[in-house]
């Protein structure tokens, strides 16, 4: 039941970070507007949230999932799907440090809007970020299914 419950959560998380990845990329455009930013701002702490929720949750089943943590820890594939998640967290950083700060002038100043450049500058990342996430359900079919054991 705790594995059937853990494994539920797991994928809701899933979901809920990749929805709110790609709301952050349609949203965040050039003329963001002051009610848009905070939307993105707070659905940004959603996605926060959400990733350390997986992370704990994903741990919790290799710790204590039907399989056994070592099933998970001796393949590579697995690694590799927490270095790729890794990676988008790694990725995300600069675009939350962006959207707190504008937040901040958004409090001092009600009309403020970031620059388009400041804009595109954060695009690519958010696509990388989105792009990296959709590779990791792949890592993850593989590893549930022992391929990429030695
Ligand atoms: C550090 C974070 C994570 C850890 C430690 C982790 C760990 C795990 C574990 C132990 C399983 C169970 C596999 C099995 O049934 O034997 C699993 C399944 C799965 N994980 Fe994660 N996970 C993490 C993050 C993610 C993320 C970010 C995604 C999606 C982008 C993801 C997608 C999946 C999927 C789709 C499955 C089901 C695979 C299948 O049964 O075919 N996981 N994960």
């Amino acid at each position: 039941m705790s594995d059937f419950l853990q494994a539920s959560l797991h994928h809701l998380l899933v979901f809920t970070i990749a929805a709110v990845l790609a709301c952050e990329w349609a949203l965040l455009r050039p003329g963001l507007a002051p009610a848009t930013l905070r939307l993105l701002a707070r659905l940004d702490a959603v996605y926060g949230l959400s990733a350390l929720g997986i992370l704990l949750v994903g741990f919790g089943r290799v710790m204590h999932g039907a399989k056994g943590a070592a099933f998970y820890t001796a393949n590579p594939l697995f690694w590799t799907k927490i270095g790729v998640f890794a990676l988008v967290g790694l990725l995300s950083i600069k675009p939350t440090l962006r959207i707190l700060a504008w937040q901040k002038r958004l409090r001092a100043d009600a009309g403020f809007t970031p620059s388009s450049a400041d804009i595109a500058a954060l695009r690519p990342l958010l696509l990388a970020e989105l792009m990296l996430f959709a590779a990791i359900p792949v890592l993850a079919a593989a590893m549930a299914r022992g391929i990429g054991h030695a």
